[in-house]
This record gives structure tokens, sequence and C-alpha cells, in this order.
């Protein structure tokens, strides 16, 4: 058996599109398995540069099988946008290549707009969403009145879940969020006409893929955002609405978690988070401004520029507990060449104890002051390092201290942007 999940180790942005583009290319199968069009992954080949944000990374390679599991919130208007947006640049996209689970729950129209209004109505109290509707449309499911890719399939079913759940969001978006009512006919008519665009690329993904890794296929997860955007371990609820820890792969996939044999953690050199919240060891001064533009901290599908801060090892090695990571990937190294002190929190001074997990409590994570370790800087040279061999001295004492404070190997070093950016390290 070879799979492999890949997730995000801090708060998203960490380069995990890049990655797994890097660790697509040994594999046979690339599954995303949470999240939905909110995430931004950049990758860059041959100075080409894709933004991805519903498909499987695998889709830049023509070998592999892409699969959109259930646990995605799925849209398919956002979908055939991708599909064609790829296409433009020349990549090639049929059923063979791309699947999308029927267990999948649809965003629709209302979701968007209930994303938006509600996220208006929070005033100063907003969490930052994307306005997508992923959200909206988790809370569907959950509440058990969402429409699924599989509904969409059967047009009489379709029609009547609409009805159902429209009549139900248009009471509430005018009623009580002040904005307009949906019409029925138009979302009925457009879903429709991309319930047949859709058809041959719906499958029960839990039986291919399951089918694909008794066959002994090289597996990829691939997770969206990051650790401490998990509904249930991040810093809620400044969170994302899905489980983006590696537990998520089982529920969101439809297989068993022992068919996970590696998680992979990405984790930037340093810290970067989108929106409000806590952040101990953000960087409100020059030197945050200047990770920033050097790091090219802006959102892939926001645009929002990002907050930065120094490395948070407490963050890192709660997601190593929690999604059992077995090593790591360090990126944007390259970033901090040229800075001469170098810092990584390496514990929180909580009201006088020293702790080495992130808080559930906002209130106590607000109240953690980070204890730093200091490290001499390196320069641009990093950029072309092919091996830790090649790496500054000082980036790679910075490298094996991380290594050994967390007690977990650094598998993979990117040092820059594009492909041939990239090497194993162990
Ligand atoms: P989410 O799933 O939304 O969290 O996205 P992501 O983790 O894939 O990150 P995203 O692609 O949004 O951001 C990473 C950015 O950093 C992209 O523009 C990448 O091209 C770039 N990048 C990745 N690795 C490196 C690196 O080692 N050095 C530099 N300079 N840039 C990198």
């Amino acid at each position: 058996m070879s799979t492999l999940v890949i997730v995000g180790a801090q708060w998203g942005d960490e380069g995990k599109g890049k990655i797994t583009d890097y660790l697509a290319e040994t594999a046979e199968v690339v599954v995303r398995f949470q999240g939905g069009n909110n995430a931004g992954h950049t990758v860059e080949v041959n100075d080409k540069k894709y933004k991805l944000h519903l498909i499987p990374s695998g889709i830049l390679y023509d070998d592999k099988l892409n699969v959109v599991g259930n646990g995605v919130a799925f849209d398919p208007r956002a979908f055939f946008e991708e599909i064609e947006y790829l296409e433009n640049l020349g990549i090639k996209i049929d059923s063979s290549k791309l699947i999308v689970s029927d267990r999948a729950q649809l965003i629709m129209p209302y979701h968007k707009i209930l994303d938006q209004l509600k996220e208006k109505a929070r005033g100063k109290n907003d969490i930052g969403t994307t306005g997508k509707g992923i959200g909206p449309c988790y809370t569907d499911k959950y509440e058990r009145s969402g429409i699924r890719v599989c509904d969409l399939m059967h047009a009489e079913s379709f029609r009547d879940k609409l009805a159902d759940s429209l009549a139900q969001k248009n009471e509430y978006i005018v009623k009580v969020l002040g904005g307009e009512a949906l019409d029925f006919d138009a979302i009925y008519e457009e879903y429709i006409s991309l319930a047949d665009r859709l058809r041959p690329f719906v499958k029960d993904t839990s039986v291919v893929v399951y089918n694909e890794i008794r066959k002994q296929k090289r597996v990829l997860f691939e997770g969206a955002q990051g650790m401490l955007l998990d509904i249930d371990y991040g810093t809620y609820p400044f969170v994302t609405s899905s489980n983006t820890t590696a537990g998520g792969v089982a529920s969101g996939v439809g297989i068993g978690p022992n068919m996970i044999e590696k998680a992979i953690g990405v984790t930037k050199a340093y810290t970067t988070r989108v929106g409000k919240g806590p952040f101990p060891t953000e960087l409100n001064d020059s030197t945050g401004e200047w990770i920033r533009e050097k790091g090219f901290e802006y959102g892939t599908t926001t645009g929002r520029s990002r907050r930065c801060g120094w490395l948070d090892l407490v963050i890192v090695k709660t997601s190593i507990r929690v999604s059992g990571l077995t090593s790591l990937v360090l990126t944007k190294i390259d970033t901090l060449a040229g800075l001469e002190k170098v810092k990584v929190c390496t514990g929180y001074k909580l009201r006088g104890d020293i702790i080495d997990y992130v808080p559930a409590s906002l209130v106590d994570l607000a109240e953690c002051e980070p204890v730093y370790e200091e490290f001499e800087g390196w320069d641009n040279s990093v950029e072309r390092a092919t091996s830790i061999d090649e790496m500054h001295p000082n980036a790679r004492k910075y490298i094996e201290r991380i290594e050994e404070l967390l007690d977990i190997k650094v598998s993979i070093v990117s040092v820059g942007p594009r492909r041939d950016q990239t090497f194993k390290k162990s």
C-alpha cells in the first residue's frame, strides 16, 4: 500500500499546491477530501502559473486520475469554469482523468448569497470567509437539508429538493438578512444543464479509490487550508467548515483510516494568517511587512494580504499530534533570506506556565506569549540549493534545529516557487 496525505500544518497557504504537484509526479491517483473552491493552490511549471481551486493538483499531469471526494463542497459552476481555465492553458481534461463523488454536497447559488450576507451582518465580528458558499453548504449537509451530486443526476428529485430548500432560504434571505429572493426557474435550468455536462464525471469515488488502493496504486490525498483552520482543532470560529486534518481523509473519501499510510505536514519557514483572531508570533512591524512583500503573502483566491510572523513550532507540534504527521515539508526558506536574525517560537508562556500546544480558547491563545529561540540569518544563495549540503550553513542549522525541537524529520525542502526548487532531504 502506498498512500500519503498532504495537509497544511499552519493556517493554510503553506505552499501545499506546489508540494502536491511535486509529489503527484510519482502518484497515480490524487484525491481532494475536504473544502471547496475556497482553496487556492498556485503551481508553477515551466514558468507557467496555474491557479487551482477545486480540481486536484494532479490534473496538470496527463496520466493521473484526479478525484473530488464526497467531503468536498462542490460548486458545479466553479468546476466547469476551472476546467475551461485549465483547458485554455493547454491542459487536457476528460472523465478518464477527473471524477467527482456522487455523494459530494452541492454548493447552490443561495449558499453564496447566504455566505456573503451573513458575513456582512456579522459586521466587525466577521469570520473572513471567501464568500463562496462553503460554510452554508456544510451547514445544510449537517442539517440534512443539503442537495448532493447524486440528487442532481435525477431531475425530478432535484426539482423537489430545490423547491423545498429554496423556499426556506428565500424566506431567511429576505426576512432576516434583507436580501433579494432567488428565482427557482433560473437556478433549476442552470443546474439541470450543468447536470448533463457533469454526468460523465460522476462516480461512487469511495469504490474507485478503495479499489485503486487495493491494486497497490500510489494515492495522494490533497488537503486544502491548514490545521488551524480545522473545524474542530482550529482557532474556532475563525476556521473553515471542514476537517482539514488528516483524519478528514477517511470520512471525506470513504475509506478506512487504516488505509492511510503516511501524513506529510507542509509548513512555511515562518507563519502567516489571513483574517482575524489571535496570532502569537505576529510581527506588527517592518520585519512583518518585509516578509509579506518578499514572500508575496497575498491570497490566491481573495487577494487579501496575509498577516506574517515568526515560525510557530507550537502550532506545528499541534499539527503533528492531531494529524499523526510522519514528516514535514518546509517551504519558503528563501523568503527569510536577507534577514540578519531569524526566530522560532518553541513554546507559549501562559499565566506563568510554559505550554507546547494550541489552547482551545481564543482568550487563552490571545494571552499566550511566545518563547523564542534566535538564529543567525542566511543569504539568497538558498534559492539555488539542490540538496541540504548546498544550503547556507545557517539555513541548514535552522532546519536541523526544527527537526530536533519537534522530533520529526523534514523530508522535503522548498527554496522557491518553481517545481525544480524543491529537494528531498531525507
Ligand atoms: P491553500 O490550500 O489555500 O492553503 O494554498 P497553498 O498551501 O497551496 O498555498 P498557496 O499556493 O496559496 O501559496 C503558496 C505560494 O507560495 C504560491 O504562490 C507558491 O508558488 C509559492 N511557493 C510555494 N513554495 C515556495 C517556496 O519555497 N518559496 C517561495 N518563494 N514561494 C513558494
